[in-house]
């Protein structure tokens, strides 16, 4: 009999429950329920499972507790958020899924992943797999951006770095794909909120990116805070054990959100803790995150015939199997115990510092206002994002400290020297004050250029943060306005840098502005990173993952909408469209320019008449006929004529990036597999249709300028 089913065996029903139990140690705080001190249960083998404790002093005092003190000696699982980065912080994830690069996003999960370890982490609540085209949504910064098909790949990747080759490796951590499913689309953009989606609409857009994350091996899925239609996530067997576990063959880890079992009470589904427990439980999820529901409602729920023991004993099998997996119990110290070296510390900065700067996008750039010219004198940096070193972490910094973070003026300072760079706050980011703007304004007529750093502060997006008006907080539109006026009349050109968690709705920032750099929150070496694009060290590259409406009026906007029956037409009245804005974005899907110029020349896709065993081979043609070198995004979408159901007007199937230096011209290739057309039919299966596809490509989601092929598929 191997080790786990020796320990069932000999488990009492509270050491089970404890197994099934994670409450929090305090180091961070990421949700409103605080536990006390956990060390006694420890002891009793009552608590088997802890989040928010950082460290290895910390983490190896308790994980000694549990394997030489407690009566089974069964490690304890050690979680934290490592959402982008643990100490080193990389861009935020909507952030990173503009570089359009999976090596690149599997190479900082495995940075993150080796400097949790070395913390004593052996579990990151991460990646978060949440496809989102609602801006309101403060938590649309953890997620990969608007697309299903982008969620697949940036799930995958994130997978591998954070799980590595084997979970037993020192440097590996458990990835737990999160937040199972549908949170995005909550009502209004609200936190929390109830959603109400087709299920089609689950199954074509929100299931995607976690049926990625199980295929690379994911250890643990965490279920969503909110109610599917009627039936809460945390307790939703349809979807846990039907979809997931039974279709997908997930023989994971289900961890619940935080207190979010004890929260089914509030949804109305539950009369009290031992339903609450049972409903989790029957569903599938192993562990209670923070609730203490399972240890308080679970021996009631058996009493009362709500639960079986045989699935108390599946959970706990389920949890000592992770535990065996991460090689806990063979040492339960092997994280934590291995200082990084000073190299390898080095080494992820400079990491750090290229990511932050791939992952900026150009959404606007006229009169030549970026880059900054080499000899430019002096540059006005103004605004209160300058110098606000913390709020470049972004909200999930969990171990990440305020100290260490680069801030645009210590980055453009040591670009620069200090004598070049001359700075005002202006104003604050969300406060009334503007007596800073005349000082800021009365700054233009000593500088060459204006660079503004506006947006929002890092806790206004993230969990709880949703904004029913996503514009620039505070005063900042004023100092945007008094400066923007000034620099204008004095011919001086003026960039704006925007960090923020989300598209912001700025049209009249957008008009007046020469140049739009969106930053995100960059993470640790975003200074640097900004001030290598601004000063042309580096070409900015990054696409936006979501696209940017004009007006909130707009939102839900995403480039894979399905046709109408009265598709818009400017000459008809009676089409879809809107009286007062156009249908289109402010800024399409993809859209992010360079210091390039590329011209589409060709697009030439092969065979033009494919089976279903046949691969796509989409090729393109362009030539950069700007003035310097310039990594170009090169997407591919297709689009379904005709089909059993409505079809998106575009599918995105594949990217491809190519670096060319100025006149140069050249090539990329990107291969569908024909599979990748499959549709879902009546019964969510995914199948082949016979007929004519479009196969697009093109720098963005932005329909015009993208070069067209008619392909023919017989099944
Ligand atoms: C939070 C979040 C979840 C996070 C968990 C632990 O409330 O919803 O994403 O992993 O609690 O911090």
């Amino acid at each position: 009999m191997n080790r786990i089913e020796m320990l069932i065996g000999r488990m009492t029903l509270a050491e089970k429950i404890g197994q099934l139990t994670m409450t929090a140690a305090g180091s961070a705080v990421t949700g409103p329920v605080l536990a006390g001190d956990s060390t006694e249960a420890i002891r009793a083998g009552t608590v088997g499972n802890l989040l928010n404790l950082v460290g290895p002093g910390p983490v190896h005092q308790l994980q000694r507790l549990a394997v030489e003190e407690s009566r089974l000696k069964i490690p304890l699982l050690i979680g934290l958020d490592v959402i982008h980065g643990h100490r080193t912080l990389f861009p935020v994830p909507l952030a990173e899924a503009a570089l359009f690069d999976p090596a690149t996003w599997t190479r900082t999960a495995r940075e993150a992943a080796a400097e949790a370890a070395a913390d004593g982490i052996a579990m990151t609540f991460a990646p978060m797999c949440d496809v989102s085209r609602d801006p309101r949504w403060g938590r649309t910064v953890e997620g990969p951006g608007e697309d299903p098909w982008l969620g697949r790949q940036i799930a995958a990747a994130k997978v591998r770095g954070f799980q590595g080759a084997h979970l037993s490796d020192p440097a590996s951590i458990a990835a737990v794909a999160k937040h199972f499913c549908a949170y995005g689309p909550v009502t209004a953009g609200r936190e929390y909120a109830a959603v109400d989606v087709s299920e089609r609409t689950v199954h074509e857009v929100h299931l995607p990116s976690f049926e990625a994350a199980v295929a690379a091996g994911v250890a643990a899925v965490m279920p969503a805070f909110t109610d599917l239609a009627g039936i809460p996530m945390t307790a939703h067997q349809g979807l846990l054990k039907g979809w997931l576990r039974g279709r997908q063959g997930f023989d994971g880890v289900i961890v619940s959100d935080y207190n979010a079992i004890h929260e089914l009470l509030h949804h109305g589904v539950a009369a009290d803790v031992p339903e609450a427990a049972a409903l989790a439980l029957n569903a599938g999820v192993d562990i209670d995150m923070m609730a203490g529901a399972y240890r308080q409602g679970l021996p009631v729920a058996l009493e009362r015939g709500l639960v079986s023991l045989a699935d108390v004993d599946a959970a706990v099998r389920r949890v000592l199997t992770l535990k065996e997996r991460l090689g806990l119990f063979d040492d339960p110290f092997r994280r934590g115990s291995r200082a990084e070296t000073p190299a390898a510390l080095a080494a992820r900065h400079e990491l750090a510092r290229e990511v932050a700067g791939r992952s900026l996008v150009l959404l606007k750039c006229e009169r030549e206002a970026l880059p900054l010219p080499a000899s430019v004198r002096r540059i006005g940096l103004i605004g209160p994002l300058t110098d606000a070193a913390a709020e470049m972490r972004g909200p999930w910094w969990a171990a990440a400290a305020a100290e260490g973070q680069v801030s645009v003026l210590e980055g453009l300072t040591a670009a620069l020297g200090a004598t070049r760079v001359a700075h005002a706050r202006g104003v604050e980011i969300a406060t009334d004050d503007v007596h800073g703007i005349a000082a800021a304004v009365e700054l233009c007529a000593t500088v060459d250029s204006i660079v503004l750093c506006l947006g929002e502060a890092a806790v206004m997006s993230g969990e709880a943060a949703s904004r029913a008006d996503p514009v620039l907080p505070g005063r900042q539109r004023e100092l945007a306005e008094a400066v923007l006026a000034r620099a204008r009349a004095l011919g001086k050109p003026a960039v704006i840098v925007l960090f923020c968690g989300r598209p912001l709705i700025l049209p009249w920032l957008f008009e007046h502005a020469d140049a739009v750099l969106v930053a995100w929150f960059p993470g640790t070496q975003a200074g640097h990173g900004i001030a290598d694009v601004l000063t042309g060290r580096r070409s900015p590259g990054g696409r936006t993952p979501i696209s940017w409406p004009r007006t909130v009026g707009q939102v839900p906007i995403f480039f894979a909408q399905r046709p109408s029956g009265r598709p818009a037409d400017p000459r008809d009245h009676f089409t879809s469209k809107y009286l007062d804005v156009p249908n289109d974005p402010a800024f399409a899907f993809g859209h992010g320019l360079t210091y390039g110029r590329f011209r589409y020349t060709q697009l030439q896709v092969t065979p033009s008449r494919v089976t279903p065993a046949d691969t796509l081979e989409v090729r393109v043609d362009l030539t950069n006929e700007g003035s310097r070198a310039a990594e170009e995004t090169v997407f591919v979408f297709t689009h379904d004529r005709v089909a059993s159901t409505t079809r998106p007007l575009l599918e995105l199937k594949g990217f491809a990036r190519i670096t060319l230096q100025p006149g140069a011209s050249g090539s990329v290739t990107v291969r569908i597999a024909v599979a990748e057309l499959r549709l879902l039919d009546a019964r969510f299966e995914a199948v082949l249709e016979a007929g004519e596809f479009d196969v697009f490509a093109g720098p963005s989601a932005d329909r015009s300028t993208l070069l067209a092929q008619r392909i023919v598929l017989a099944v």
